[in-house]
């Protein structure tokens, strides 16, 4: 089998769909939506990309379309939108989405599991997915790659400038959430996507976490299918949106297309049209500014900038000069460059910054010639395609003259317009943006025949449908051949089937006692009772499961009630651990359990009292055992607690025993296990040891082997 690229983009907050965007519906729904839809398109084409999948929120919201529910959506051959719940069904402004990210990487991780494939790449787009993608990322061990889109450091300083005093900005932006979103996406990626030279080095460069070795500049395509200047079915509609606005016909227009956003600059651009009374005479305005129903309904942003609008246009007295649609399709907008161009007109976008100017593309590809801010993104691309000129937004002079150069001088329009035609295909199809970062893509990740491509074992965790796990003393260890026979059906199933200790012993011990019996590393190691989780092969700690359970952990405290108490002494140093204090008990000598977990909460103390083998004494956080433990990776790996396996023999084993998942109890188990007989769930074994394992693999038909006769176990010990 061939094997080739699969590609994880993230994309959460706006409206996403495959077909019909709903552009510049809210200031959620713009150049990004359409920016990784084309993405993923344009991955999807490219003969190396087996699979595109674009994972975005999930919304149920009669205020929106019913599309924005569908679990999959295909949008092309090998390109899929997945929507995943995240918090609550209804659509949210992408400011309030912060506290159900952690829920979106849940579903993401599931998702992943239900695909069986590991990505090659997870690209997020926006601090919300540069969040869950780095830290999906991090999980599955895969190259991430950010892109901003917009930053929040760069609006934070904006909007200081303007006056907004940090807590107002705090409170309306969450932009502390933002902002440390993309620190710690530019920490873990491997890449960071910038459209422009601008953005990278000015933007990019307020964060700490950003290194100037991570960036490449490839600036998104246009879709030249949609955008050229060749008149097609939807012009003749498009003419209509602006019938009822405009006296003259004829006259070449000036375009601007954009969200109702104060920040596009619009009322700096009537200023100029209509203090110039030259270019009212030579040209009409068309602003389409987004859909709209009842102004008043908006949210205060475009509401704000939509009734300016109408104020100017009232007391300049506009009437018959400029058009301004209340609704348009997303099929319209390339009609308009076009009518745009047959007119002889000139698009402009004088916003007050620009990261990149995807519609100044849009118009260079349909041969409309451009006035466009000298701020971000405009710079590059008229450098590259000499398609216009460059503005001051605030000067609304030079606007107007920029606009008039263009408009009169018919050689020079011509220029700008072949111009533009040209340079777009060369530098902005889609076609040339995923040549680049394909290049770039395979030095950081290697195709391997998906046949012998080994699993990390983070990597392992996403994809398996199983997981056993077994204490290690007298479950695992105590028969050899047995034990022996366990780790064949262990490693015959290795793909499907994640295997995990379960254990009292520390991480050391426990690896050493493993390597003794020549039982292979485990996916998972949960020690110490319960009170660490790491993972196997990398070793690397379960950071959130610490962060979890300690939770009213007082270890001093702890000791001092425990000291006096009869007939316990601490175990040697090297068993006491962050989150466990162990005792020896002797049972002639001292108190009852009962007795010493109501001292310990007469003393206010909240702890988990674990006792084992008529001896061993630990005391754990409230939060902390090997039960919890197993069901914290269950929620964590999104594997339903039947797809787990359990096996013990003695005390500390008891809450993973009557947890919820499968459980065993082999033959020799000590006495503290009697109470759970006759327990739904709980079998227990008639054979000892690893033998009584096997025994209840085979009582649940758990690997679901075949024939386990066939393969040579014995199961006889
Ligand atoms: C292991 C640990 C010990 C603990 C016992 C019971 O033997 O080394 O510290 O008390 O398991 O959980
Ligand atoms: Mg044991």
């Amino acid at each position: 089998m061939e094997s080739k690229y699969y590609i994880v983009l993230i994309s959460i907050h706006g409206l996403i769909r495959g077909r019909d965007l709903e552009l510049g519906r809210d200031a959620d729904t713009g150049g990004q939506s359409l920016y990784v839809v084309e993405l993923a398109k344009a991955l999807s084409r490219h003969p190396d990309v087996g699979r595109v999948d674009l994972l975005t929120r999930q919304v149920f919201d009669q205020k929106v379309d019913e599309s924005y529910r569908v679990p999959e959506e295909q949008i092309d051959a090998k390109s899929f939108i997945v929507r995943l719940p995240c918090g609550p069904r209804r659509y949210l402004r992408k400011e309030v989405l912060w506290p159900y990210l952690d829920q979106f990487t849940d579903q993401a991780i599931r998702h992943i599991r239900r695909a069986g494939r590991i990505p090659h790449i997870i690209h997020g787009h926006y601090a919300d997915a540069g969040y869950v993608g780095a830290g999906l990322a991090s999980l599955l061990e895969v190259p991430f790659v950010f892109t901003g889109h917009s930053l929040g450091r760069e609006k934070l300083r904006k909007l200081l400038e303007k006056g907004l005093s940090e807590e107002d900005i705090q409170e309306r932006y969450n932009i502390r959430n933002r902002i440390e979103a993309e620190e710690f996406a530019l920490g873990v990626a491997s890449m960071v996507v910038g459209s422009t030279r601008q953005e990278i080095t000015t933007q990019y460069r307020q964060y700490e976490n950003f290194h100037p070795h991570k960036k490449v500049v490839i600036p998104p395509g246009v879709d030249i299918e949609r955008f050229h200047p060749e008149p097609a079915a939807a012009d003749s509609r498009a003419r209509l949106l602006l019938e009822p606005f405009l006296r003259s016909h004829a006259k070449p227009m000036i375009l601007a297309l954009c969200r109702p956003d104060e920040r596009k600059n619009i009322a700096s651009l009537i200023h100029a049209y209509a203090q110039h009374p030259h270019l009212r005479e030579l040209a009409n305005l068309v602003l389409v500014i987004g859909n709209r129903e009842d102004i008043r309904e908006l949210d205060t942003g475009s509401r704000k900038v939509l009734s300016h609008m109408l104020l100017l246009i009232d007391r300049y007295d506009l009437y018959g000069h400029v058009a301004y649609p209340k609704h348009h399709g997303s099929d319209d907008v390339p009609a308009l460059y076009r009518l745009a161009a047959a007119s002889g007109g000139v698009f402009v976008n004088v916003a007050l910054t620009e990261p990149f100017g995807l519609t100044l593309i849009e118009a260079a590809a349909s041969g409309v010639p451009i006035v466009a801010t000298d701020d971000g993104g405009p710079q590059d691309i008229v450098g590259n395609c000499h398609n216009g000129l460059l503005v001051d937004p605030l000067n609304t002079g030079q606007i107007a003259d920029c606009l008039l150069d263009i408009l009169e001088d018919g050689s020079r329009w011509q220029e700008y317009s072949r111009s533009g035609m040209e340079k777009v295909r060369q530098h902005y199809t889609w076609h040339s943006h995923v040549d680049t970062y394909l290049n770039h893509i395979r030095s950081m990740t290697h195709l391997e025949d998906p046949h012998t491509y080994e699993l990390k074992p983070m990597q392992k965790f996403s994809i398996m449908d199983r997981l056993l796990i077994c204490d290690i003393d007298n479950t695992l260890t105590g028969d050899l051949a047995a034990l022996q026979a366990l780790v064949e059906k262990i490693k015959r199933n290795n793909r499907r089937v994640g295997f995990g200790v379960a254990t009292g012993r520390h991480i050391d011990s426990a690896r050493a006692v493993l390597q003794e019996w020549g039982v292979p590393t485990p996916d998972v190691f949960i020690t110490a009772v319960g009170s660490e989780i790491h993972y196997g092969h990398s070793g690397r700690p379960e950071h959130s499961w610490s962060r979890h359970i300690d939770y009213r952990w007082n270890p001093t405290r702890i000791r001092q009630v425990l000291e006096e108490v009869p007939g316990i002494r601490l175990q040697a140093d090297s068993e006491q651990r962050q989150f466990k204090i162990s005792y020896l008990l002797d049972p002639t000598r001292a108190p009852s359990l009962k007795e010493i977990n109501r001292l310990l909460r007469k003393a206010n103390v909240t702890v988990n009292v674990v006792f084992s083998h008529n001896e061993f004494l630990d005391i754990l956080p409230v939060r902390a055992s090997k039960g919890h433990a197993v069901r914290y990776i269950a929620l964590k790996w999104g594997m339903p607690l039947e797809n787990i396996l359990v096996a013990g023999d003695s005390g500390n084993d008891e809450g993973m025993l009557r947890g919820g998942a499968r459980a065993v109890v082999v033959g020799n188990y000590s006495q503290e296990l009697e109470k759970l007989k006759g327990h739904e769930n709980i079998y227990f074994a008639n054979t000892n040891f690893a033998a009584g394992v096997i025994d209840g693999i085979r009582y649940y038909d758990f690997f679901q082997e075949e024939d386990d006769a066939a393969t040579g176990d014995s199961g006889n010990h």
